[in-house]
């Protein structure tokens, strides 16, 4: 596919539910191999998303083509939602799908009950999302959970 019609802003990024026809092809996205330590593979955030009561779960689309995935814990009755997995397949990086898909989950984020914070956490090393994030808004909060460092988007 030819990237300059697939950049964010030529096309329309959507957050889509994943359906049993789209399921496997929401699997198959992949990051880099370097990339692995930073994200789950799909599938298995899929999976806990199944046996969890706050997974919020939509797969990221330019047009008709899927991109990416993000995941979501939501629990109403607190002001922070977390922000617990974002992937974009590294076919499809770089070209702003990661940036728009940030700003779609925000203003769905927004329409939650008492939401004040978009939270999410991140391994500090050589290539991860810390810069991506920082980017967007979002600041470091100091704390640590499972060596991976917080941080934090004030809605
Ligand atoms: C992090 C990730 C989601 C970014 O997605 P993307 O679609 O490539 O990002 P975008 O093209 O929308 O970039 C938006 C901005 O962030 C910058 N950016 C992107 N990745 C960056 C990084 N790793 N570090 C610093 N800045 C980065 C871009 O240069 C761009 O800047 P600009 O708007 O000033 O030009 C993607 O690289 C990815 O899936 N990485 C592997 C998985 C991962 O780390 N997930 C996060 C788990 S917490």
């Amino acid at each position: 596919m030819n990237e300059t019609i697939m950049q964010s802003n030529r096309s329309e990024v959507t957050l889509r539910e994943i359906t049993q026809e789209t399921v496997r092809a929401i699997c198959k996205l992949l990051v880099l191999e370097s990339q692995k330590q930073f994200v789950a593979p799909n599938a298995l955030s899929i999976a806990e998303a199944y046996f969890s009561e706050h997974a919020w779960f939509r797969a990221i689309y330019s047009d008709e083509t899927p991109v990416g995935f993000v995941m979501l814990e939501d629990q109403p009755e607190k002001p922070e939602y977390y922000l617990w997995r974002f992937m974009i397949d590294s076919k499809y990086q770089k070209l702003g799908f990661g940036r728009r898909a940030i700003e779609l989950l925000v203003e769905h984020v927004k329409t939650r009950p008492n939401a004040t914070e978009l939270l999410t956490s991140v391994v500090q090393a050589e290539g991860g999302p810390e810069g991506f994030y920082k980017n967007l808004g979002f600041n470091l909060t100091g704390e640590y959970e499972e060596e991976e460092a917080m941080m934090k988007l004030i809605l």
